[in-house]
């Protein structure tokens, strides 16, 4: 296949993954932001009994990790993706089984909770594909409880020029940009940390990818 429709293919099951190759873009996704969840696990401030949403899950691994770190959390999920619901259930029988995780399929423009329910909202390599994140982040505050913590994991800016087909669909922050942006939709930002990942396979290219998670408190 020429470079350029292949790029163009991998963007769009990476916005969104369909169809056969959903399955594959899950793992290959498990692979390549092992690192970002991994610091993400790291600067989640989070107690027992708290309850918690991701938003854009991909294949689901990565809420077992957090449920062994940080025990009685009540998890909750929403992907737009209906294979990647159907994935993550798969993966997690034993968390949906307990009643600790409910998976749904939804946007994050229009979640499907009450207001005020979350302690905690993460989202993780999503940012990019929100074309007005004011809607998305207006969703997020009106769940989110008054002081509740919006945590966002993304490559930035100089990271995502280094993946071809990043150039497909993709918005591009800075840190400093996505910071601003949350400042003006109702969040103070209390935590960035930024770091470079160890190379990383991403998309048959071997690179050198920045991480940042990014911690947000709701005003108000
Ligand atoms: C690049 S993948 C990231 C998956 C996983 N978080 C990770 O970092 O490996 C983006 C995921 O977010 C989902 N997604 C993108 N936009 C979304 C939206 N507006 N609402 C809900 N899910 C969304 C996609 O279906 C996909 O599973």
């Amino acid at each position: 296949m020429p470079i350029a429709p292949f790029y163009r293919l991998m963007a769009s099951q990476l916005r969104r993954p369909s169809g056969l190759l959903a399955r594959l873009t899950g793992r290959k996704m498990n692979e390549s932001n092992a690192n970002m969840y991994r610091l993400m696990l790291d600067n989640f401030q989070l107690q027992a009994g708290q309850r918690v949403l991701e938003i854009g899950f991909g294949n689901g691994k990565f809420f077992a990790d957090l449920a062994a770190k940080t025990a009685g959390l009540w998890l909750w999920g929403i992907d737009f993706s209906p294979e990647m619901v159907r994935e993550a259930a798969r993966n997690n029988p034993d968390l949906i089984q307990r009643g600790s995780l409910q998976v749904t399929q939804g946007s994050s423009d229009r979640l499907p909770y009450a207001s005020g329910m979350f302690d905690a909202v993460y989202a993780c390599n999503v940012i990019y594909f929100w074309q007005n994140p004011e809607a998305h982040l207006a969703e997020i505050t009106r769940v989110l409880r008054p002081g509740g913590v919006f945590y966002t994991g993304f490559r930035p800016r100089e990271s995502m020029q280094d993946m071809p087909f990043a150039r497909y669909g993709f918005t591009h922050y800075s840190t400093g940009e996505w910071q601003g942006c949350l400042e003006r939709h109702g969040f103070r930002v209390e935590n960035v940390v930024q770091v470079q990942d160890p190379e990383t396979k991403v998309g048959g290219i071997n690179l050198r990818l920045q991480s940042v998670c990014m911690a947000a408190r709701k005003l108000g």
